[in-house]
């Protein structure tokens, strides 16, 4: 399955200039900004405001920013309806791209494409897709309504809403800070659909929406979900073992068709993700509380087990799983939650390529029949 030629997937391509983020093999930082003093130091609602405006705001313009995203929790009434009537089996990803895709006929800005315009729709785009996972969360798991409150964290607020309760001090900024890790990521396969959309001159709720598709694919945002799913079928620290050398056997006795040991493996970092450390050691915390050590230590041991068997490191996909899970949020929500964050570096990105847009349209090496010609349908055999 895998096409190892050089350039295939775009592999160390350079596609564009980009001042919001920059990803190298050691280091992430959001305009200029290193992710762990972000991570340390800033809440989502800041480096929201420090991906969309450029800088991070002032108290005062935290504040209106702040209530900006806050008032865009309020859906209009016929996306609200709409998220209520899509079939309870829907995937909680494929109603956040519908949602965003209706968001846009009601939004009186969706075809300005202006620099002030994208601005205003991008923080709409923030509280929208927290209120319209919440309304899931509603949905899929019965849990009640919650208002978000303006003056906690966006990480708390989507918290409560997806658990129907006010979230805990802890739980809330760990949320928090797995927003801020996710934001942003350069050119990553979902960012760069959404240049590629933004390319034609589309609108951002288009460009929005086809993001959203690309990012739930289980090698991008799924890798959350399915990492989740794959501590669960371990099940026991103790099985780690056993597990690994199972999927070692069978990927040898199926070299066509590998098992992949979901979340781990990166594109850039093949040294690690510090994403990925500083997160696991956020889990950790968590589990003074929660008690739930079981998946940290499972965590561990696979860890270390792929670091010296095959020298692939984990990526933030991995401990968001067992933290999200010790949150007590349903793991078809993991994926959304990567979405109501990443919308700020998607829009951040959005906004960079209308400012200097050339359409993308990359060539390709043909490798079909060569040339021939028609033969009339009666003589084909
Ligand atoms: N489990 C097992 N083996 C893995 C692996 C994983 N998660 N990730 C990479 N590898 C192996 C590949 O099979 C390949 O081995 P080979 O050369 O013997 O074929 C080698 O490591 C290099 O990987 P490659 O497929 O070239 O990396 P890539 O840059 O094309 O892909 C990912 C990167 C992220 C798509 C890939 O690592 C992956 O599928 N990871 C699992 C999904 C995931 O966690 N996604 C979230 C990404 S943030």
């Amino acid at each position: 399955m895998s096409d190892k030629k050089a350039g295939a997937g775009l592999a160390g391509i350079v596609a564009g200039d980009t001042a919001v983020g920059e990803v190298t093999q050691t280091s992430l930082r959001y305009r200029g900004y290193g992710i762990g003093d972000l991570a340390e130091n800033a809440t989502f609602h800041e480096v929201a405001h420090l991906l969309l405006h450029g800088e991070l705001p002032t108290r005062g313009q935290l504040a209106e920013f702040r209530e900006r995203v806050c008032a865009a929790t309020t859906l209009p009434a016929e996306v609200t309806g709409a998220i209520k009537a899509m079939p309870n089996e829907t995937p909680p990803m494929d109603m956040l791209r519908s949602a965003v895709s209706l968001l846009g006929h009601y939004d009186p800005e969706a075809q300005d494409i202006s620099h002030a315009a994208a601005l205003r729709k991008s923080e709409r785009l923030i509280g929208q897709t927290a209120a319209a996972l919440g309304l899931w969360a509603q949905k899929f798991s019965g849990v009640a309504a919650m208002r978000p409150d303006p003056a906690a964290s966006h990480g708390a607020n989507l918290l409560s809403m997806l658990l129907g309760k006010p979230a805990g001090a802890k739980a809330g900024r760990v949320l928090d800070g797995t927003l801020i890790l996710y934001a942003e990521h350069e050119f990553n396969a979902s960012t760069f659909t959404a240049r590629t959309i933004t390319s034609t001159l589309s609108d951002m709720h288009s460009a929005v929406s086809g993001a959203i598709g690309a990012l739930k694919g289980p090698l991008h945002g799924g890798a959350n979900e399915a990492a989740m799913r794959m501590f669960l079928d371990i099940g026991e620290p103790q099985n780690v073992e056993k597990w690994f050398n199972d999927v070692q056997a069978h990927n040898k006795a199926h070299p066509d068709n590998k098992k992949l040991i979901m979340g781990f493996g990166h594109r850039v970092y093949k040294h690690g993700d510090h994403r990925a450390g500083i997160l696991r050691d956020w889990s950790a915390d968590m589990t003074k509380e929660t008690g739930q050590t079981k998946w940290l230590e499972m965590a561990d041991k696979l860890q270390a087990l792929m670091l010296e068997k095959k020298n692939i490191h984990p990526n933030t996909d991995y401990p968001a799983a067992h933290a999200y899970y010790q949150m007590g949020i349903p793991i078809p929500l993991y994926t959304p939650i990567f979405v109501c964050s990443r919308v700020t570096g998607w829009c951040a990105h959005i906004m960079e390529q209308y400012e200097n847009n050339r359409l993308i349209r990359p060539t390709s090496v043909y490798i079909g029949p060569p040339p021939r010609e028609v033969v009339p349908i009666e003589n084909r055999s």
